[in-house]
């Protein structure tokens, strides 16, 4: 991958969505991937400022596709991707809602939601742009240790470490659902480009293994290792253990 060193998340968010205007202006009818999380806000806000810029690329024909989602939140849940995703992404960018996909995490359709999203993502030609953050336990979408880097979208169960790292969404770190649906890393590996994001000390273990560790499925984001097209970002607390 190649990595690229930054002083702080509002210096990677202008540099994310610089790539990403230049995409847009490009290829209007661009598919963005969209990752969820505290990490993706610098660039969705830089995002949001460029746009409304005088002469930046209407945006109005951008299709998204989320990693992932809860499966088991009360519908309309604010913290659900769907809400998020609505909220962070679609609104501040002026995106055509239509147009950005969450996966359906509700239980009733659970069964058939994860293979209409791999149909759905690749009637679409595929991803050109995927923002990835990294949790602590290495997994980039919701791909815990142990997922199978070959692996399409499914469910998950999140492991005890990402719940709670997740709990401070919720008023209770009981109510963060046990499982979720997400995007596999194979799913992610068709992506024409990568942009995984880090930052702070909390994450640079899991940088250090996904950037220079071994391949292995007990660390998700080594996977980027496979893709030739991949630029992870990182403050210089996240780059710490890198060699
Ligand atoms: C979110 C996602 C996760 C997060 C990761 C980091 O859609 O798929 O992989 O990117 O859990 O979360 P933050 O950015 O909140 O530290």
């Amino acid at each position: 991958a190649e990595v690229v060193i930054v002083r702080d998340e509002a210096e990677a968010g202008e540099l994310v969505a610089s790539a990403i205007v230049e995409l847009v202006e490009r290829r209007p009818d661009a598919v963005l991937g969209l990752a969820t999380g505290s990490t993706p806000l610098s660039t969705y806000r830089a995002l949001a400022r460029r746009l409304a810029d005088e002469g930046a690329p209407d945006v109005a024909r951008v299709r998204g596709f989320a990693l992932d989602e809860y499966v088991g939140l009360p519908s309309g849940h604010p913290e659900s991707y769907r809400a998020v995703i609505a909220r962070e992404v679609v609104e501040p960018l002026g995106l055509t809602p239509e147009l950005v996909h969450v996966p359906n995490g509700e239980p009733e359709t659970i069964r058939t939601a994860a293979d209409d999203y791999e149909r759905a993502i690749q009637a679409a030609g595929g991803v050109d742009l995927q923002i990835l953050g990294i949790g602590r336990t290495g997994h980039i979408g919701f791909n815990e240790p142990g997922s199978s880097l070959a692996s399409l979208t499914r469910v998950k169960t999140l492991t005890e470490e990402t719940r709670a790292d997740n709990a401070r969404f919720f008023d209770s770190p009981d109510d963060v659902p046990m499982h979720c649906i997400t995007q596999g890393i194979g799913t992610i590996l068709r992506a024409r480009h990568l942009v995984l994001l880090a930052f702070g000390e909390a994450k640079s273990q899991a940088v250090a293994d996904a950037v220079e560790g071994p391949l292995s499925a007990s660390r998700p984001g080594s996977a980027i290792q496979l893709h030739p097209h991949a630029t992870v970002v990182l403050d210089e607390a996240a780059a710490s253990r890198l060699d």
